[in-house]
């Protein structure tokens, strides 16, 4: 499964590149807000630091003026994957940059249907959102397994990008099932390494070595 991280924040990606976690970047409006950046300086920095498809969206809500924008976002770097909503004109959107060889994300995926459609698109990527189904008291995870099991049947080559993850058990649920995919705030990622038994078993090995006396350098 690869991982990608839901963040403009390029200090927090550059750690976790170093360490070998990161097989790409997603970024959305809200994430460049966030970050109070210039989108096409934040992203231009993004695309030096992770060689893998760094999303980059567009904002546009009509197709020719998504074009455009994404045409202009793609320029940024060659592993820059537009991201596109899962809308008619996102749809159509995503036709004509696959068409031309660009990577597409397709986002806002609420729905097994909609999926269907990000892949006769050309997308590269869909990208389903766990989190914010559960927010509204729908099983995110469950529209992960609906779209593998489809995908599969037809053999559909999008990638499954598992996108609103809040939590470590969204990681492995979506690993469980086969997700391609995953990307998820720094924080979550970072939180897959804690066990409550491991900081237990961790004190109990140091106590008992402060007791030997010994040292090992
Ligand atoms: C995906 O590409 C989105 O940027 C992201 O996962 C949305 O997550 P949120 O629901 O936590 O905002």
């Amino acid at each position: 499964m690869k991982f990608f991280v839901d963040t403009a924040d390029t200090a927090a990606i550059r750690e976790l590149n170093a360490l070998g976690m990161v097989d790409g970047v997603t970024t959305n409006p809200s994430l460049i807000l966030k970050s109070g950046r210039d989108i096409l300086e934040v992203t231009r920095e993004i695309c030096d630091i992770v060689e893998g498809p760094v999303s980059a969206e567009v904002v546009a809500t009509e197709a020719p003026a998504m074009i455009a924008e994404g045409l202009k976002l793609a320029q940024i770097a060659p592993n820059i994957a537009i991201k596109v909503p899962l809308t008619w004109d996102g749809l159509t959107a995503c036709k004509a940059f696959a068409s031309e060889g660009h990577k597409v994300n397709v986002t806002l995926c609420f729905s097994a249907a909609q999926a269907i459609l990000a892949a006769k698109a050309g997308a590269a990527f869909v990208s389903p959102f766990i989190g914010r189904l559960d927010d509204i008291h729908l099983e995110g995870v469950e529209l992960i397994q609906d779209i593998r099991t489809i995908y599969d049947n037809y053999a559909y080559p999008t990638e499954i990008l598992a996108a609103s993850i809040r939590s470590v058990n969204h990681i492995v649920d979506c690993a469980r099932i086969g997700a391609d995919v995953i990307t998820a705030p720094p924080a979550v990622i970072r939180a897959m390494a804690n066990h409550v038994l491991t900081d237990k078993g961790l004190a109990q090995f140091l106590s008992d070595w402060e007791k030997t006396g010994q040292k090992i350098l």
